[in-house]
């Protein structure tokens, strides 16, 4: 399984990449608004957090072929050559990744999926990730999680085998737990959703029971004596 933090904040990327499991940083255009920073220092910043192994995928704003190949050039240079670009599945999108693909062989997410055949058509092009929006289609009564099926269906059905569905746009762990269960092997969380994961109230009472019960017969809330040990 793969966990990535969908998040440009510093603190939220220290503090998951200390505590979980993380793989890399996803980030959109409103995400790296809402730190109100340079572009270019902010992405630095994080590659500089994560270090060259985690992944670091990170969305062009451009609308045209031209620009977003520009955009991307300029991820690339500036984040390192295995920055994933992110580039919405659109006419213009997938000509760009068709392009960095087969010319540069670059990292690419396609993002801001909706339905199967987007996905099956930017896997065709050569995104090595597809991100179909979870939370954002069930606002509109899409069902998600046949959406997430479906894909995998797809990718049966047209033999592709080096492309992963990374889910987004999560709000809450059901759909993070039907959408890797529908088949998709990655996902991205928002910092609040990735704690959401593993808290369980009984855990913590259980906890609290242990030591309770330790410190009653051995009035301590140590393990062992370090004196002695
Ligand atoms: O990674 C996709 C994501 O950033 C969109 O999430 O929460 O804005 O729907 P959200």
């Amino acid at each position: 399984m793969i966990y990535m933090l969908d998040s440009a904040n510093i603190e939220e990327i220290k503090k998951s990449f200390d505590l979980f499991p993380m793989a890399g940083v996803t980030t959109n255009p409103t995400i790296v608004t809402k730190e109100k920073r340079d572009y270019y220092e902010l992405l630095s910043e994080i590659r500089k957090i994560i270090g060259k192994e985690k992944m670091l995928h990170t969305q062009i704003l451009a609308e045209t072929f031209e620009e977003m190949i520009e955009e991307s050039n300029f991820i690339t240079k500036s984040f390192g050559e295995d920055t994933y670009t992110k580039i919405p599945v659109t006419a213009e999108g997938l000509k760009a990744i068709k392009y960095l693909k087969y010319k540069y062989n670059r990292n690419i997410t396609a993002t801001a999926i909706f339905s199967p055949q987007q996905a099956l058509m930017a896997a065709e092009a050569g995104a090595d990730y597809v991100a179909p929006y979870v939370n954002r289609s069930e606002n509109i009564g899409i069902d998600s999680t046949s959406t997430i099926s479906e894909i995998c269906r797809l990718f049966e059905v047209g033999e592709i085998s080096n492309c992963k569905i990374l889910g987004a746009s999560f709000k809450n762990v059901k759909q993070v737990h039907e959408t890797i269960l529908a088949g998709a092997k990655s996902i991205t969380v928002s910092y609040e959703t990735l704690k959401q994961l593993i808290y369980h109230p009984l855990t913590d009472t259980s906890i609290e029971g242990f030591i309770n019960d330790w410190e009653k017969t051995y009035n301590t809330r140590k393990l062992y004596n370090k004196t002695t040990a």
